[in-house]
């Protein structure tokens, strides 16, 4: 394994669309459905590699997503890419595998006061309801990939001990035989050696299962965060298009890791992520309108690193007037 990260050399990373879920989740205002479609629509078309669409979850818990079952159904689904949804139970799982989800995201969180505040359930409970879950979808041709929400710590416990957090995964892995696990950073209390640790502990004991970091950019530590990951092996990430996001049942969280501006730097340093930077940035141009406010993104103010800039109006009677001073 390469553990350079500084230089890419075309190694090949995964780029994992969450906005449409955990963007629009924390929303005020409703984006109607036949919107919703396009916007997954035009970031099928970008090259990432999974696009987690929406939640199947209580509309009353998050009315933004109340349209799950009509948004999956209307996709237009791009050869490649793998479509998800997240689940929160047998329910939620019935309604994504009808509306043919490829991957359902299950979710549970590594603290239990977290797990109890989001989903109303002890993470005994949880794991629980999981595994019917898991048995339920069994015979079906989706995947199920589990999220571990507070990974790398809990916005009203703190540290979250890394042991508890891998064996969550072994029983995950071991026991209820998920294809892959997300290790979140619900409220960004991740940092990068960290973050290494986790990776490293992770990719050690279950070399063959896809792992996906998950990284919300509260404290600016998402694209650190981001690399190391990458150091310790990682290969696929979540990000959300301008950076919206965050769990509403999370104090003080806010949006993911930006998708254009990781696949931006990631680009730069010679990661190949797949991604067209234009076609993301086009489709990121969108959001504020869709979504009624400005969105965090940088790349999308700034543009990208090259987007130049015309030279000021007068630059030739600036350089003139240099000129003479030199003669
Ligand atoms: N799809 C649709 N409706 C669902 C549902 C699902 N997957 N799961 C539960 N419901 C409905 C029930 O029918 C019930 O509706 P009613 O009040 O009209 O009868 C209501 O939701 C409550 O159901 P209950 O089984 O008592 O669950 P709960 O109140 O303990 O809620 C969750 C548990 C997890 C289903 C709910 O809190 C939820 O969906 N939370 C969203 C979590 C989330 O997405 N967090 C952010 C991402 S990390
Ligand atoms: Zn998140």
């Amino acid at each position: 394994m390469n553990t350079n990260v500084w230089t890419g050399a075309g190694r090949r990373l995964f780029l994992q669309e969450v906005g449409t879920r955990d963007g629009l989740q924390a929303e005020a205002a409703f984006v109607d459905t036949a919107r919703k479609v396009e916007l997954v629509d035009a970031l099928s078309e970008t090259g990432l590699a999974k696009i987690e669409v929406t939640a199947f979850v209580s509309p009353r818990a998050i009315p933004a997503l109340r349209d799950a079952d009509e948004v999956l159904r209307a996709i237009r689904r791009a050869p490649g890419v793998i479509y998800s949804a997240l689940v929160p139970n047998v329910r939620g799982a019935e309604r994504a595998v009808d509306a043919q989800v490829d991957e359902l995201n299950l979710v549970m969180s590594a603290s239990e006061s977290h797990n109890l505040s989001n989903l109303r359930m002890t993470r005994a409970q949880s794991y629980a309801a999981l595994s019917e879950v898991a048995r339920a979808v069994s015979g079906t041709p989706a995947v199920v990939n589990v999220s571990l929400s507070c990974s790398f710590g809990c916005p009203m416990e703190g540290d979250v001990p890394v042991a508890g957090v891998l064996d969550w995964c072994r029983r995950y892995v071991e026991e209820l035989g998920a294809h892959g696990v997300t290790l979140c950073d619900t409220t960004g209390m991740a940092y990068p050696t960290q973050v290494a640790e986790l990776v490293h502990a992770f990719r050690e004991r279950w070399p063959g299962t896809e792992l996906t970091l998950h990284f919300h950019n509260t404290r600016g530590m998402g694209l650190a965060n981001v690399l190391a990951a990458i150091a310790s092996g990682a290969d696929r990430f979540d990000a959300s298009l301008g950076g919206i996001g965050g769990c509403p049942y999370a104090p003080g969280a806010t949006g993911n890791v930006c998708t254009e501006e990781i696949a931006h730097a990631l680009a730069l340093m010679g990661y190949d992520t797949g991604v067209d930077l234009s076609r993301l940035l086009a489709a990121s141009a969108k959001l504020p309108g869709l979504i009624g406010h400005d969105v965090p993104s940088q790349i999308l103010k700034a543009g990208r690193r090259l987007d130049l800039h015309p030279l000021p109006r007068d630059f030739a009677e600036i350089a003139a007037r240099a000129a003479a001073r030199e003669g």
